[in-house]
């Protein structure tokens, strides 16, 4: 079976060394060439400039893109020529775009997934992913053990979009708990405690602590916002949810909010770095 990928970006480019590593990567297409080209010369996999060449070249297509928009302007025209097809995209973008576009893929014979991801670069340089998975069971089996090549957790949750709505529920929670730590750290270290002694409260012995407190703390404290997941991807995953939250009619005061830190934070300057600087909103908003 021959495999393609389409964006090497931070993510892509890490699940596309795996899949090169283990033999199964035939060929790779990115917008910027130039990221195709040095993936190509480092893992001797070949890239090419046209989208419908890479489909038509390849069994299975996976796409790892930004955003709604990416998604659909990169498979809308590769649609007509998906017979046969299995497209996974691992992207987190809107349900209702990948089913919209997944109906037009069976109709056209193809079989496509939605398979977004929980973990960051770290974990996907490790193998160490854990996978959503939606879209028809006919080519599950095909689908997990290719997937199994750079996660070491694939979750099916039913048919197109409902990979894609397990990650949105998963990170409503994030950032609206991330907001939370931000707004108790700063609450905590403007009222004199150390910071050393709020990171013992918020993530090692407190009654919230997480993994993400665990991590998300270390790096307020040293206003190290090297990115592990951008402010502009947690800004972009919260508007989704409020407009899937519109489409099925459930209310969402708490992600909204958190919306707004998040856009503020990103007018602020800091839509590439880690969303942890939802702090300096904090910070910046003091009297
Ligand atoms: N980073 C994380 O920790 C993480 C974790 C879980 C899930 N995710 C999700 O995974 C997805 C990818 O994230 P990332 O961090 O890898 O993003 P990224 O580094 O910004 O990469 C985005 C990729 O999409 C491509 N792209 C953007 N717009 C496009 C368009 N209109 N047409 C074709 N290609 C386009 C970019 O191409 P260029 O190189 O030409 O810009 C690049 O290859 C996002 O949906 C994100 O929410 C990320």
């Amino acid at each position: 079976m021959k495999i393609g990928l389409a964006g090497l970006g931070i993510m892509g480019y890490r699940i596309g060394a795996n899949l090169a590593k283990a033999g199964k990567l035939h060929l790779v297409y990115n917008r910027t060439e130039r990221k195709a080209e040095q993936f190509s010369k480092e893992y001797g996999v070949k890239y090419v400039k046209d989208p419908i060449e890479l489909l038509k070249e390849v069994d299975l297509l996976i796409t790892m893109l930004a955003d709604d928009d990416a998604v659909s302007n990169f498979l809308t025209p590769l649609i007509p020529y998906s017979k046969g097809k299995i497209i996974i995209d691992m992207s987190t973008i809107s349900p209702s775009v990948s089913i919209g576009i997944a109906k037009k893929v069976a109709e056209n014979g193809g079989f496509m997934y939605d398979a977004p991801v929980i973990g960051t670069s770290v974990f996907a340089e490790q193998k160490k992913l854990t996978v959503l998975l939606g879209g028809p069971e006919e080519k599950l089996d095909v689908v997990k053990e290719i997937l199994s090549e750079t996660a070491s957790t694939i979750l099916y949750m039913g048919g197109n979009g409902m990979g894609l709505y397990a990650k949105l529920v998963n990170n409503l929670m994030v950032g609206v708990y991330v907001a939370a730590l931000a707004e108790a750290y700063n609450f905590g270290v403007k009222a004199g405690l150390k910071p050393e002694d709020v990171h013992k409260v918020l993530a090692l012995y407190g009654s919230a602590k997480s993994p993400t407190s665990e991590l998300k703390i270390p790096k307020m404290m040293n206003n190290d916002y090297s990115t592990q997941f951008a402010t502009k991807h947690m800004r972009k995953d919260l508007e989704i949810i409020t407009k899937e939250t519109q489409n099925i009619k459930v209310i969402n005061p708490l992600s909204s909010i958190a919306l707004q830190l998040y856009r503020v934070a990103e007018a602020m300057g800091h839509g590439e770095n880690d969303y942890a600087a939802v702090l300096e909103v904090y910070r910046k908003g003091n009297k």
